[in-house]
């Protein structure tokens, strides 16, 4: 399956760090960079457009200097989450913004992302767009992204409640172009398991949320450590589309998700509980099944290499009769 140039012989292990709203900083993104995998941000992390210019100036700058005084290190490529929504006043002038600065990869979400094709191709770049199913899937192949993402159940943020073990042989079926797998992958075990399954590359979020770089605060990260799946509830109630969210963290601002309205136009009824989506009320994925520690990024990725490795070199099942 055509792994896009920018990705080959750049990775210590197949890893994008997925966007995360609020959590995903330069420190993360640097972080994830220099220990040789994807490091990625969404735009409106960097508030106003203005932030956005000085953050990819700054992220590019460490990049360089990190390259030079470290010549025989593997220093993964960078990228940016740009959301493709009318109703997204940042768009143009983020998207103006991407170009001036050449990054290397942008991922597309929530619309058609032929505008984002036309204009990181112009200079080069890489552009692969999040779907969230197989419709969706069929629909962005035709803008000419140079692949797709698809994040099956389980995963942090808006998550599907589709099994991934379907969604990507679902997807395998019309889509030969690069594609990865996010949801509740945490090691090279996962890794390795995805891409056996068909996906190129993994697609890693609420694993890179608990650690010593990510901008999430304290108390989160200690969150994700101490719960289990069971700490988790799988809502629509909250953003309008169905995302996990961290019991506990509900709990501390009185919102039982089961007396929410089932659909809701606007957070004002979150308002009165003074809380606000993402910065209080916070989401983590089945991941945190597996989770139980707070490393650094490069530690961490160390720890997913050795596994990949292991993983890697599995024989076949002596199950199979010779
Ligand atoms: C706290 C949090 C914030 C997220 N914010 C975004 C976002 O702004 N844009 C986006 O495309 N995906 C966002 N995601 C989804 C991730 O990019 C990715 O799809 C997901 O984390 C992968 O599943 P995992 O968390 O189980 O590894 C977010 C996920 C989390 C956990």
């Amino acid at each position: 399956m055509p792994l896009p140039a920018l990705f080959r012989d750049a990775l210590r292990v197949p890893v994008i760090g997925s966007p995360m709203f609020l959590v995903s900083f330069p420190p993360l993104v640097t972080a994830l960079c220099k220990a040789g995998v994807v490091g990625t941000f969404p735009h409106v992390n960097a508030r106003p457009s203005a932030q956005l210019d000085a953050w990819l100036s700054d992220i590019a700058a460490e990049l360089v200097a990190h390259r030079a005084a470290h010549p025989g290190a593997v220093v993964a490529p960078h990228g940016v989450n740009l959301v493709v929504h009318k109703s997204n006043p940042r768009f143009e002038p983020d998207l103006d913004i991407v170009v001036q600065h050449r990054v290397p990869f942008v991922i597309t979400c929530l619309g058609h992302p032929g505008r984002v094709v036309d204009a990181v191709h112009s200079y080069g770049g890489t552009v692969f767009c999040d779907v969230t199913s197989a419709d969706h899937a069929r629909k962005s192949m035709d803008a000419g992204v140079d692949g797709l993402i698809c994040v099956g159940a389980g995963a942090g943020g808006h998550a599907s409640a589709q099994s991934s073990f379907s969604l990507v042989r679902e997807i395998r079926r019309f889509w030969e172009g690069c594609l990865v797998l996010g949801g509740a992958i945490n090691d090279g075990w996962q890794i390795r398991a995805a891409e056996v399954l068909g996906a190129d590359l993994a697609y890693v979020g609420t694993r890179f949320l608990a650690t010593q770089e990510s901008n999430a605060q304290a108390d989160y990260k200690q969150m994700v450590v101490d719960s289990t799946v069971a700490d988790l509830v799988y809502t629509d109630r909250l953003s309008g589309v169905h995302a996990n969210f961290l019991r506990a963290s509900l709990q501390r601002h009185g919102i039982d998700v089961s007396q929410l309205p089932p659909k809701r136009p606007d957070m004002s009824s979150l308002a009165d509980h003074g809380a606000k989506l993402w910065k209080d009320l916070w989401s983590a994925g089945h991941g945190v099944a597996t989770i139980d520690d707070v490393p650094t990024v490069a530690t961490l990725v160390d720890r997913m290499v050795d596994e990949y490795r292991q993983a890697c070199a599995l024989p076949p099942s002596p199950a199979v009769a010779r």
